[in-house]
């Protein structure tokens, strides 16, 4: 199994999931990061952490987020790991919460 971002990270960003992940599988895009299947080790760690609960197993995954358990998988390979944890984006804010993010997201 794995874990998987979706789309309640699109334009937060907040990366305090990044800072507890033991195997740093966390890859960061412009305004959203992915965690890569092929690292995960599965310990949970991460979905407490995220201030937007963006982050689910790969088998809890909300219907209408099923399409980020591949774009995950895919957008590992080309983002670069990210290790330590960074400010958010200064609206991060105002969009948490926020619907239908997806079409925001930079791939
Ligand atoms: Fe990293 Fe653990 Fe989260 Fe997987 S479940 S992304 S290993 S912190
Ligand atoms: Fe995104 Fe939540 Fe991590 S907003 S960057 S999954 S802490």
């Amino acid at each position: 199994m794995t874990f998987v971002v979706t789309e309640p990270c699109v334009k937060c960003k907040y990366t305090d999931c990044v800072d507890v992940c033991p195997v740093d599988c966390f890859h960061e895009g412009e305004n959203f990061l992915v965690i890569n299947p092929e690292e995960c080790i599965d310990c949970v760690l991460c979905v407490t952490e995220c201030p937007v609960d963006a982050i689910y197993a790969e088998d809890d995954v909300p219907e209408a987020f099923m399409s980020y358990i591949e774009l995950n998988a895919e957008l590992a390979k080309r983002w670069p790991v990210i290790d330590h944890s960074i400010p958010p984006p200064g609206d991060a804010a105002m969009w948490a919460g926020l619907e239908d993010k997806t079409r925001y997201l930079i791939k």
